[in-house]
């Protein structure tokens, strides 16, 4: 089994609503701003009577600061409970956990999808591709224009083509309609989503994909978050692999997408 870090608390710097029930709450947490990569997430308890903890994605991070971000939706008690935090009141979490997205020698131009809440991850990986000099273009899908990341709260330099199912914002279709009219431009993909966003890719079967590198982040239900459970195991083309410990980051191709779940 891999390292697991010791539980520790994390006081709240702030904690509001940013957009159509999706909240950001900021920790102050030195060791996990300072390990931080994209990609890894944090196992936060929700409180005395929510006795699993939820897997949350490291969304931001200020390492001047100590500070890291996470954005979560309310979906549930267990992040109900979350959006109540007070600024000052502490957080019990386990993190930085899991493995990150990694950039290939040589990638220039970096294509990132994110799907609903996958922009969690995803901004804090736009951030980190443009600090190292890359191009990067953003392809956000949502149900409307409301669950949309803002984008004024997007890094500067990102380009970005949003769309929505009902045509309230960008184009009308999923976001995986317009993969194909960025492909010949990207050195490298990156993406994270619901899992029915993943099919549709699977499905094009351009050739494209077959020669980019393709990293995805898979959001799962989890139990433990370290490996002890099971309760995260997909199948891949090299057997059973927990998302928990052998993730959350994947080789697009290693999925069988027939069988996962
Ligand atoms: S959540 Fe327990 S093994 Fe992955």
């Amino acid at each position: 089994m891999k390292y697991v870090s010791s539980p520790q608390f994390a006081t709240v710097v702030s904690n509001e609503e940013l957009y159509a029930e999706t909240w950001i709450c900021w920790l102050d947490a030195p060791s996990i701003a300072g390990q931080a990569q994209p990609g890894q997430f944090v196992m936060v308890s929700c409180g005395d009577d929510t006795i699993l903890r939820r897997p949350l994605a490291v969304h931001q991070v200020n390492t001047e600061s100590g500070c890291f971000a996470l954005l979560f939706k309310l979906v549930g008690k267990g992040t109900r409970r979350l959006a109540e935090l007070k600024t000052g009141q502490s957080v019990n979490l386990l993190g930085p956990m899991g493995n990150s997205y990694k950039f290939v020698p040589g990638s220039k131009n970096i294509l990132l999808i994110a799907g609903g809440l996958g922009i969690a991850p995803i901004r804090f990986l736009a951030q980190r591709a443009l600090e190292t000099g890359k191009s990067v273009i953003l392809l956000q899908g949502a149900p409307d224009a409301d669950c949309l990341y803002p984008s004024a709260l997007l890094p500067r330099n990102l380009k970005c083509h949003n769309t929505t199912e009902d045509g309230s914002e960008g184009s009308q279709c999923l976001v995986t309609a317009i993969l194909h009219e960025y492909l010949g431009w990207a050195d490298q993909l990156f993406a994270c989503g619901p899992e029915n966003m993943y099919h549709p890719i699977a499905l094009q079967n351009n050739r494209l994909f077959r020669v980019k590198p393709f990293s995805i982040s898979l959001e799962v239900r989890m139990g433990c978050g370290f490996g002890a459970c099971y309760g995260c195991s997909i199948k891949t083309r090299h057997g059973m692999r927990k998302v928990c410990q052998d993730g959350p980051v994947f080789d697009y191709y290693e999925i069988t997408w027939d069988k996962t779940g």
